[in-house]
């Protein structure tokens, strides 16, 4: 099942929310998406595919807290509201997937990374982080950092295999059920090795899911 990556858009936010709530199911509110797409820091992509997809359903979500630093940060940049009550209409591609990062002076913080649990083991977590990290170099990014839960390890698995690499740990950072989160980074992402262990992954992915164009369209 072939995808494409491309920027993420408006319409995109309510699939994106949807796939943000199986991923996260034990925090109570999804970032708000419309407010991350306004903010200059901030990179979104989606994977999609030609599938054609009735409207997704969105609750509203209570005003609760999301766990974390970054969301913190995030509701000190953008006066984050949680959730908006107009939801723009829905794109007619089916989103099987979405990552994003913050950028600043040359660091790249990955946010987000979450697929489809149906589409799940097919590659889409590879591409959507594979466009990330092209993304992130074209924009100057040095490095790459993203925290990530201790008990996560298919996460884990895909930054490892991705050259990442544990830096450390914060305490509790998860606030539902004070889980630590181990913070990983990968350096000098335009040094000629990454770039060559970058192109080996590549090329054996494209291999493996028939994927032949790594390109992030508008
Ligand atoms: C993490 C996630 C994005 C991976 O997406 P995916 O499309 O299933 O991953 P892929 O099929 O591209 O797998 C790529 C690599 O990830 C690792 N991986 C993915 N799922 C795994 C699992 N269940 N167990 C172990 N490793 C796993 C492997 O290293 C795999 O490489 P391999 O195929 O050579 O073994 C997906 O599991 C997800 O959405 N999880 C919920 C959200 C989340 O936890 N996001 C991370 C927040 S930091």
């Amino acid at each position: 099942m072939p995808c494409s990556v491309r920027l993420m858009r408006k319409e995109d936010i309510a699939q994106v929310t949807e796939i943000d709530r199986e991923a996260f199911p034990t925090l109570w509110a999804p970032i708000n998406y419309q407010h991350e797409l306004q903010n200059r820091l901030a990179h979104y992509i989606v994977a999609y595919n030609e599938e054609t997809v009735g409207e997704p359903e969105v609750k509203a979500a209570p005003a609760k807290h999301r766990t974390g630093l970054l969301f913190k940060m995030r509701q000190l940049f953008n006066h984050n509201r949680l959730f908006d009550t107009e939801m723009p209409p829905s794109s007619k591609q089916n989103i099987v997937g979405f990552a994003g990062f913050w950028i600043m002076a040359g660091e790249a913080h990955i946010t987000n990374i979450a697929v489809r649990e149906l589409y799940r083991r097919r590659g889409i977590g590879e591409l959507l982080l594979i466009s990330i990290i092209d993304l992130a170099t074209k924009l100057n990014a040095k490095l790459i950092t993203l925290e990530v839960r201790a008990s996560n390890t298919a996460a884990q698995s895909l930054y490892y295999k991705y050259g990442f690499t544990q830096i450390g740990s914060r305490r509790g950072y998860y606030t539902d059920n004070r889980e630590d989160a181990t913070l990983m980074s990968v350096e000098n992402t335009a040094s000629t090795s990454f770039q060559t262990h970058l192109q080996h992954l590549r090329q054996a992915h494209s291999r493996k899911w028939g994927i032949a164009l790594y390109r992030i369209a508008q």
